[in-house]
């Protein structure tokens, strides 16, 4: 219900770039609390809907239980219930839900409907994962590194597919002033178009970006190692994707070569014993639950910016 000409989008990370820093110190601020917090409702009388394509645990709830928490009314729409994508286009269903919404979360398949959904809407939208990019996790990566301070060094190697996550923890990576290294099996590097993104983003801040198909030489040294899910929802049918990673497992024999107090880090869900080992992921270096909530605190700082700039400014000042 705002204004089309101001209202602001996040597609990817990189829309935010130069206030990611900002928004991931809100969020900390706003997770460990202060008496501001509870009178804190940025989002009231708003309400923010979240269209999804494909299943979620984690986007889900943290959306759901943050616009609660922030004051406003969280609405879930699944695509089975709604008209999208059987008799109503984007435009159309952009143009609808902007009459009663006052921000709209969209999982998709397909990057270029999230594009098209944000290009119809007159309130903020927000891509909640696409197939090329996942901005609300990056955000909650990078809050949880933060997190950590100085006791890690910011060097983060992916590990896996150069995927939609892995896109999003790149560009906030380099944003943040980050090294990033990235092993992929041949044929699944990342987008080009995004790596081009992020060379730009790193020139200007100072980080390295180094790709190779060789996990022990990406992760040697790094105070980050950071796997995915080898083949992402909708790629099922692609055939031989899982045979291709056949040594990308993030396991004991791999983290060795980390620095010893690196952060094991996963956007799950977890495939446990395909990218990942129990002994990893249950180790004490494994942060993927703070992970999962940080989710909830950096879509809270996220959605009071882009819904309701002038609060979030107010709580950074008074916070
Ligand atoms: N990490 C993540 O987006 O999880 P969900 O698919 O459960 O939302
Ligand atoms: N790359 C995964 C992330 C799930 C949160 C997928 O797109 O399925």
């Amino acid at each position: 219900m705002s204004d089309s000409d101001s209202k602001r989008d996040l597609m990817a990370i990189d829309d935010v770039s130069d206030e990611l820093a900002g928004l991931i110190d809100w969020g900390i601020d706003f997770k460990h609390g202060s008496d501001i917090n509870y009178d804190f409702k940025p989002l009231d009388g708003m309400s923010i809907g979240s269209i999804y394509e494909k299943p979620s645990t984690r986007t889900r709830v943290s959306f759901e239980v943050g616009v609660s928490k922030l004051g406003g009314q969280p609405l879930t729409l699944l695509s089975n219930d709604i008209q999208l994508g059987k008799s109503e286009s984007i435009a159309d269903t952009a143009a609808v839900l902007s009459r009663y919404l006052d921000g709209i979360t969209y999982r998709c398949f397909r990057h270029d409907d999230a594009e098209e959904l944000a290009k119809h809407a007159t309130v903020p939208v927000i891509n909640a994962l696409s197939d090329l990019h996942h901005p609300c996790q990056a955000a909650a990566d990078l809050m949880t590194i933060a997190e950590h301070g100085e006791s890690v060094n910011g060097h983060i190697a992916w590990v896996g597919d150069g995927n939609n996550v892995f896109h999003d923890l790149l560009l906030a990576g380099v944003a943040l002033g980050h090294d990033v290294s990235y092993a992929t099996p041949a044929g699944f590097e990342p987008d080009e178009s995004v790596m081009s993104r992020a060379r730009s983003i790193a020139a200007d801040t100072g980080s390295s970006i180094s790709g190779s198909n060789d996990p022990v030489e990406t992760v040697s040294g790094a105070g980050v190692i950071y796997t995915d899910i080898f083949v992402s929802m909708g790629e099922e049918h692609v055939e031989g994707k899982f045979d291709a990673f056949r040594g990308f497992q993030v396991n004991e024999e791999l983290v060795s070569h980390a620095d010893p107090d690196y952060l094991f880090m996963h956007c799950l869900p977890a495939h446990r014993g395909e990218e990942v080992t129990d002994a990893v992921i249950d180790s004490p270096n494994s942060v993927v639950f703070d992970q999962a909530e940080n989710r909830m605190w950096a879509q809270m700082s996220l959605l009071t910016y882009l819904c309701n700039e002038a609060a979030w400014h107010t709580y950074r000042d008074l916070g």
